[in-house]
C-alpha cells in the first residue's frame, strides 16, 4: 500500500488568466494575454480568457471545492496587471483585496497557498517597453514581487517567483506561439537572461520584507530521450536540448553559471552580453524547494543539415522553432498512449526526473507544482464525468512520485493540474484538465471521477485503486445534472453557445 505522511502536501493548481475572467472589471489592466488571444488565429476558435471560469466572482464556491476536496494546498498566481495595471507605480486597491480575501478564505478553510507571482499575464504596458526583451521588466518585475510580499507576505506559505520560464521566453519570444507571440530567436535568449535576473531579484525583494519567506521557482523539465541510445549523435542531440531547455535555467538560478555548452550551440545567434557583470550572483539565491511541473518526454535526435526541424514542443505549430539554435535537433514522437494534447504518457520518467534532481541537487526539496492531463470527458446520461484515463494518469504519476520518495528523493508535494477546466492558452477551452468540470455555458462545476478519487487520496492518505471513483465526500455547490438549465448564466458569456457546443 502506497501511503504518505501527515507533511506531504496534496493540492492542486491553478493559474490567474486561465480561470478568472473578469478581465477588465475593478481597475485590472491589460496583460499580454489579452492583447494575444483577441488577435486573430492567435488561438484554437480564437478562444480568450475574458470569461474563462469567472473564477473572480465565483472564488468563494471555488474554495468550497477546494475545501471539499481535502486540499492540504491550493497553488494559484496573481495577475500582475490586477494588482498594478501597467506593471509600474500605484497599486490597484480592489484587485489586491481580491487575493487577500482568497488567501484568507483558503486560510480558513485549513488550506496552504502557494502563490506564483508570474504565470504568463504581463501587464501590456512593460510589453510595449520591450517585454522581457527589456532588462528593466526584471526590476519591475522585483518591485512587484516586493509590493506583494508587503501587502500579502503573512497569509502565503511559499512564494513561486515564475512559471516556466521555458514557455514565457521560447514560446512567446521564439515561436510565438504563446504571447507575446514574437519570433525572434535572439530575444528569446535575452527573454531567458532577463526571466532569470528576475527570479533572483524578487526572492530578494521578498526576502527583504520576510527574511524567512519560502522561495522557489517552478521549472517545466524537459526529459529527454535519444532516439537510438547507442548514437552518440543523437546523444549530442540531448546533450543541447537540455543545455538550452533545462540548463538554460538551472544553471544560472542553481549553481551561479550559464552552461557552457548553451553559450557555444547559440554563439551564431549572441554573444549574451545582456548578461552583466553581477547577474549571475543575483540570480543565483538559495531556493527553499524547487517547483517540478512534468507532463511527458521528449525524444530527440541529431538531423542532417538542412532537414527542417520536424514538430516540437507539444505546443501549437509554427512555421518558427522554440528551439533557439537547435535547427540540427529533429523532435520524434514517442510510443504513446498519448493524452488529448498529444503528450505521450510516461509516468517512470518523473520518478527518473525527480531522483535525478535529487542527486543534483541534494539539499534541494522538491515539490510537483503541476502534473495532470487533458481528455475529451463528457457527461453521462447518470449525471457524472467518467474520467478512468485521467483516473490512471493521476494514480500512476503519484505512484512514480513515491517511488522517488522510497529511493530517497526528497519530494515535498503534489498538485494535479488543473483544479477547474480552464483555457487553455492557444488551445483555449477546447482542452480539459480539470479534476472538476466547468460548463462553459452555465459556469456551473461538476466534480468529475478523478476529484472524487483525488479526495478520497487526500482523507486516506493511502494511493486508492483506480476505479475508487464512488463519491464519498459532500460536494459543496456542484450539483450532479446530465443537463443544465436552459440559458443559467449564459448572460455572462462573450460566445456562450460556441464554447458549450464543443465542450
Ligand atoms: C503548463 C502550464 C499550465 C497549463 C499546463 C497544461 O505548461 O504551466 O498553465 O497550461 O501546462
Amino acid at each position: 500500500m502506497t501511503t504518505f505522511g501527515p507533511d506531504f502536501l496534496f493540492g492542486s493548481a491553478t493559474a490567474s488568466y486561465q480561470i478568472e475572467g473578469a478581465v477588465a472589471e475593478d481597475g485590472r489592466g491589460p496583460s499580454i494575454w489579452d492583447t494575444y488571444s483577441h488577435t486573430p488565429g492567435a488561438t484554437e476558435y480564437g478562444d480568450t480568457g475574458d470569461v474563462a471560469c469567472d473564477h473572480y466572482h465565483r472564488w468563494r464556491e471555488d474554495v468550497g471545492h477546494i475545501a471539499a476536496l481535502g486540499l492540504d494546498a491550493y497553488r494559484l498566481s496573481i495577475a500582475w496587471p490586477r494588482v498594478q495595471p501597467t506593471g509600474r507605480g500605484p497599486l490597484n486597491p480592489a484587485g489586491v483585496r481580491f487575493y487577500r480575501d482568497l488567501l484568507d478564505a483558503l486560510t480558513a478553510a485549513g488550506v496552504q497557498p502557494l502563490v506564483t507571482l508570474y504565470h504568463w499575464d504581463l501587464p501590456q504596458e512593460l510589453e510595449d517597453a520591450g517585454g522581457w526583451a527589456n532588462r528593466d521588466t526584471a526590476f519591475a518585475f522585483a518591485d512587484y514581487a516586493r509590493a506583494m510580499a508587503q501587502e500579502l507576505g503573512d497569509r502565503v506559505h511559499t512564494w513561486t517567483t515564475l512559471n516556466e520560464p521555458w514557455c514565457t521566453a521560447y514560446l512567446g519570444y521564439a515561436s510565438g506561439v504563446h504571447a507575446p507571440g514574437r519570433t525572434e530567436p535572439a530575444t528569446a535568449l535575452a527573454a531567458v537572461h532577463h526571466l532569470n535576473l528576475a527570479h533572483g531579484l524578487a526572492v530578494q525583494a521578498i526576502r527583504e520584507v520576510l527574511p524567512e519567506a519560502r522561495c522557489s521557482v517552478t521549472l517545466n523539465f524537459h526529459v529527454l530521450r535519444a532516439a537510438d541510445p547507442a548514437d552518440p549523435e543523437d546523444a549530442d542531440a540531448v546533450r543541447q536540448i537540455d543545455a538550452v531547455a533545462n540548463r538554460a535555467f538551472t544553471g544560472p538560478m542553481l549553481e551561479g553559471a550559464y552552461p557552457e555548452d548553451l553559450i557555444a550551440d547559440t554563439a551564431a545567434i549572441t554573444d549574451w552580453s545582456f548578461v552583466r557583470d553581477g547577474d549571475l550572483a543575483i540570480v543565483h539565491q538559495p531556493l527553499t524547494a524547487l517547483g517540478v511541473n512534468y507532463y511527458s518526454t521528449t525524444m530527440v535526435r541529431r538531423a542532417p543539415e538542412g532537414d527542417a526541424t520536424s514538430d516540437n514542443s507539444g505546443h501549437r505549430e509554427s512555421a518558427a522553432s522554440p528551439w533557439v539554435g537547435a535547427d540540427r535537433v529533429a523532435f520524434v514522437r514517442e510510443p504513446g498512449p498519448y493524452t488529448a494534447m498529444g503528450w505521450n504518457i510516461a509516468p517512470e520518467a518523473l520518478t527518473e526526473l525527480l531522483l535525478d534532481l535529487h542527486r543534483r541537487y541534494p539539499t534541494l526539496p522538491t515539490v510537483v507544482t503541476e502534473n495532470g492531463a487533458a481528455f475529451e470527458d463528457e457527461v453521462s446520461p447518470d449525471g457524472r464525468v467518467h474520467d478512468p484515463r485521467r483516473v490512471s494518469y493521476l494514480h500512476d504519476h503519484i505512484a512514480a512520485v513515491a517511488a522517488a520518495r522510497e529511493r530517497g528523493a526528497d519530494v515535498r508535494g503534489y498538485f494535479a493540474w488543473s483544479l477547474l477546466d480552464n483555457f487553455e492558452w492557444a488551445w483555449g477551452y477546447a482542452r480539459r484538465f480539470g479534476i472538476i468540470r466547468v460548463d462553459y455555458d452555465t459556469l456551473e462545476r461538476t466534480w468529475k471521477d478523478s476529484a472524487h478519487w483525488y479526495a478520497r487520496l487526500t482523507r486516506t492518505r493511502e494511493l486508492p485503486a483506480v476505479d475508487d471513483v464512488e463519491p464519498s465526500v459532500p460536494v459543496v455547490g456542484a450539483p450532479l445534472r446530465a443537463t443544465s438549465p436552459a440559458g443559467a448564466g449564459a448572460g455572462s458569456l462573450s460566445d456562450p453557445g460556441a464554447r458549450a457546443a464543443r465542450a
